[in-house]
């Protein structure tokens, strides 16, 4: 079988056609073999590429991390077109950062100062910071990302004029495609669990 017919089997025509071209664009040819196979065991792609893009940003993604979702870039986009009508320096306080996607978008912003994230997932801060890195040349603002649980009140010694989350938002008993979770991205990067 074809690696076309391969992802023909699991989904539309369409998207096993789009797909493929982001495999073959995006990873070396000594990967698509494996990469075609995992998205036949309906591994999300971001996975699979490596990243995902969010807003101007790159947004490297692996498991154990959220990856970023539409609904969140769009919400994002918006949320930055009011805080650039700011006066004075905008600090931030961001918990539940994950790959730390919303709170580097928001640092990309000139009149915001500082952007402090947390989160209690060991994985997603060595993640953020990595995406950190990887954007630095479009963040404008000092970008701290800290262990920090909510439900303990975990809160840095600092004042910030805003304060952001994207909490967890799925029931634990809903985590499964039969509780209703999509078991894979659809068609559109940026589709995940
Ligand atoms: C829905 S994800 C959001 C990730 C990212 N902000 C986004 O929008 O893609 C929720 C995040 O909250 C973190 N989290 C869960 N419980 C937390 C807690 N008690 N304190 C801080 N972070 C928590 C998880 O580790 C996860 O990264």
């Amino acid at each position: 079988m074809s690696w076309l017919q391969v992802l023909k089997s699991r989904f539309p025509a369409s998207q096993a056609a789009q797909e493929l071209r982001w495999i073959q664009q995006e990873l070396p040819k000594s990967q698509w073999q494996t990469a075609v196979e995992q998205r036949a065991r309906l591994v999300p792609l971001q996975y699979i590429l490596g990243s995902q893009p969010f807003g101007d940003l790159t947004i490297k993604c692996k498991p154990g991390v959220l990856i970023p979702r539409n609904d969140t870039e769009e919400w994002c986009e918006a949320l930055k077109q009011v805080i650039a009508k700011s006066n004075g320096p905008v600090d931030v306080l961001e918990y539940c950062t994950g790959s730390g996607c919303i709170g580097l978008s928001i640092a990309t912003l000139a009149n915001v100062r500082k952007v402090i994230a947390l989160d209690i997932n060991k994985q997603a801060l060595a993640l953020s910071k990595e995406n950190l890195q990887l954007n630095s040349a479009k963040i404008k603002a000092k970008v701290e990302f800290q262990y920090g649980d909510l439900l303990k009140h975990q809160l840095p010694q600092t004042s910030a004029t805003l304060l952001l989350s994207n909490p967890p938002y799925i029931p634990r008993e809903h985590f499964s495609p039969a509780g209703g979770v999509e078991e894979s991205p659809g068609n559109v990067r940026g589709f995940c669990l």
